[in-house]
């Protein structure tokens, strides 16, 4: 299938609200379509990102201020849209992002009570003004998350071991950038069965793929 441009599309959501589960969905569909995609995760997707990425999670770094945190995601996102994603897009493919700014919006801003405001500049100047076109912002209660999590084999890392309330927050944050963004941002009810989820999800994707088609 041929695209008349890029499509940006980004996954967002507390950890164990689903989203590498419904990746893993979407991309099977998409090797099945032989549609052109690249699929990235944030932090990380260039050779500074995953160092910054190391940074950040490592379990060590316990005294990593606020300010500096915020700055190496800001950092590690630049150097991903300006080496990775802008070319991927100027050359018609779908990229997928486990994670992109709203993320830095919702865990940085609202859950450790920095500005806003002054976040969505930074994330405004690190990605040059590039916003996804579509956003999949997968809800769940903090308490189902953590269930799920607890099942989970992946390492902990520095980030995972936030409090509850710290979650809480970062999702009360995500819901408001749900609400600012009606044009951008879907909310998908994650708490459901992953078939159930991805139907919906598929039904918006394929919607936003033949808005571009040729
Ligand atoms: N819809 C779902 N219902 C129940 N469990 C799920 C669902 N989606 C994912 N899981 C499980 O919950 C855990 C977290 O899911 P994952 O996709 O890794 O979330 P995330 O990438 O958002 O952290 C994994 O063990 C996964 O298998
Ligand atoms: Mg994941």
């Amino acid at each position: 299938m041929v695209l008349n441009r890029g499509l940006f599309i980004t996954f967002e959501g507390i950890d164990g609200s689903g989203k590498t589960r419904q990746l893993e969905l979407l991309t099977a569909d998409l090797k099945k379509a032989d549609l052109k995609y690249l699929l990235l995760r944030e932090p990380g997707g260039t050779s500074i990102s995953e160092q910054i990425r190391k940074i950040l999670l490592d379990r060590k770094n316990t005294e990593m201020s606020a300010e500096t945190e915020l700055l190496l995601f800001a950092a590690a996102r630049a150097q991903l849209v300006k080496q990775i994603v802008e070319p991927a897009l100027a050359a018609k493919t779908i990229v997928i992002s486990d994670r992109f700014f709203d993320s830095t919006t919702a865990y940085q801003g609202y859950g450790r009570n920095m500005n806003v405001d002054f976040i969505q500049n930074l994330n405004d100047f690190a990605t040059q003004g590039l916003q996804p076109d579509l956003t999949f912002y997968f809800d769940i209660s903090v308490e189902a998350a953590l269930n799920r999590l607890q099942n989970r084999t992946e390492k902990t890392d520095r980030i995972d071991l936030e409090s509850q309330i710290f979650m809480e927050k970062t999702r009360a944050g995500y819901l408001q950038i749900a609400e600012r963004n009606p044009d951008r941002v879907i909310l998908i009810d994650a708490e459901r069965a992953p078939e159930e989820i991805y139907k919906d999800l598929k039904l918006q994707f394929d919607q936003a793929i033949d808005s571009v088609k040729c």
